[in-house]
């Protein structure tokens, strides 16, 4: 069949790479891709947002299978674009609905979610700006640190973290007064909660549904967890410290009810739910859903996964995942990111990145790349993501270092220490 993917990052290079993998997978395009994924396919020079673009393209090339990486398209509303064309209709999309995005697109939404089912979360509040004046005289309440979200989507920077009482209701005052434009437009508020997190990766059809390997990954840029939020500088799969019986209360306190929700709530879902859990002296608390995988944990996850990506796909379209026996690599998978010097604040894209051909024990995924008269130039923040296996993280991660220094490019910077806590 003919497969479109929707993406650009080093999620989108391994789902790729996993997908041409499947005997079912004839050819493959990445909308719009990277240097990476233009290995594995053809790269489609369209805005993922263009939804009309996407629907004359799929036509045009009889595309059966649409995979939706990131979340924009998603809480955009592109399932719900696709099933309502009679088209398009046929098309196998996998993401959620619109609505069932929300789970990521909306905090309130996804808080309401998990009360109404009594999935364990943070205690929590959401306010306007119309309630300001209770989200001030709430704070106060608190114990710090205070926790304040952005309803919507802020790029990973919706989440402020804030230890004295004056500055979290300075924050809330500008959140509400547009810091996040409509993002802030409601804020959550929401406890403390304190413990190690971990990410569990669901697969469903809305009634079914299959487990993929746990990851963990690693936000802040600097080593020993320092320094500034990113969008992940790296990622580990398995995760040690979930033992059987905190996975079996992950499994009956919060992916069951989670998908039981969906149905009861009759909202369609027919792709990954990525959970972010955080484990309080063992037990597990919802910190956000995602409608989508990880990255860079799908960069671990996925190589760790046996089974054909296409199959299990398809299986979601059929309503027959139950019937899927889910095999993984046993394997410690480690994956570190080569950034962009500067990143997370102003970088420079462009740079030539040379040493990637002559890697041949780790799998390179390209995340911000592209390809420019034969040379690959970086073109993001997040630029290669080097993942290796090995019986353990330590001797996973020394394959991942060794090769960080071979590939290179001007300003390229990493954490040398991605797994080391564990
Ligand atoms: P989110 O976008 O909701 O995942 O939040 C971003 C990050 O903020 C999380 O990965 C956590 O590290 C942290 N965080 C979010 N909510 C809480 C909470 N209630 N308690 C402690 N840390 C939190
Ligand atoms: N690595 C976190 C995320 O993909 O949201």
């Amino acid at each position: 069949m003919n497969i479109l993917l929707i993406g650009s990052g080093g999620r989108e290079h391994a789902l790729a790479w996993k997908m041409t993998q499947s005997e079912a997978c004839d050819q493959l395009f990445i909308l719009p891709g990277n240097a990476g994924t233009a290995q594995c396919g053809t790269n489609v020079p369209l805005n993922l947002l263009d939804f009309p673009a996407i629907k004359e393209f799929s036509l045009a090339n009889n595309i059966e299978l649409c995979v939706v990486g990131p979340e924009a398209p998603l809480v955009e509303g592109i399932y719900d674009f696709f099933k309502n064309d009679p088209a398009l209709s046929k098309i196998n999309v996998i993401g959620p609905s619109k609505e069932g995005a929300q789970l990521e697109g909306s905090k309130a939404y996804a808080k309401k979610f998990m009360a109404d089912l009594n999935i364990p979360t943070a205690a929590y509040k959401e306010f306007t700006p119309a309630t300001l004046a209770d989200g001030l005289s709430y704070i106060e309440t608190q114990t710090p640190p205070i926790v304040l979200k952005a309803d919507g989507l802020a790029a990973g920077k919706g989440v402020l973290i804030i230890e004295d009482i004056e500055e979290a209701k300075s924050a809330l005052e500008e959140m509400l007064g547009g810091k996040f434009g409509a993002a802030s437009e409601t804020v959550v508020i929401e406890e403390f909660l304190s413990g190690i997190e971990f990410s569990v990766f669901v697969i469903t059809d809305g009634k079914d549904y299959q487990v993929l390997p746990m990851a963990k990954d690693y936000k802040r840029i600097g080593e020993g967890d320092t320094g500034l939020n990113t969008g992940g500088m790296g990622a580990v799969s398995p995760v040690p410290f979930v033992d059987e019986t905190l996975f079996k209360k992950v499994e009956d306190r919060v992916i069951k009810p989670t998908i039981a929700g969906l149905n009861s709530k009759g909202i369609t879902y027919k792709g990954f739910v990525f959970i972010g859990l955080i484990n309080v002296n063992n037990e597990p608390y919802v910190i956000e859903y995602n409608c989508r995988m990880g990255d860079p944990e799908t960069e671990v996850v996925i190589p760790r996964l046996k089974n054909d990506l296409v199959e299990i796909f398809d299986a979601v379209d059929k309503g027959t995942l139950n019937d899927i026996k889910m095999e993984f690599d046993e394997r410690a998978a480690t994956a570190v990111m080569l950034v962009s010097g500067g990143y997370p604040e102003a970088y420079e894209k462009g740079k030539i990145i040379s040493g990637i051909d002559s890697i041949s024990d780790s799998i390179v995924f390209h995340a911000g790349t592209k390809s420019v008269d034969g040379n690959i130039l970086s073109n993001g923040g997040r630029v290669i993501a080097i993942t290796s296996f090995g019986t353990d993280f330590k001797s996973a991660l020394a394959v991942s270092n060794k090769n960080a220094e071979v590939i290179d490019f001007e300003g390229k910077n990493y954490r040398k220490d991605i797994g080391m806590d564990l």
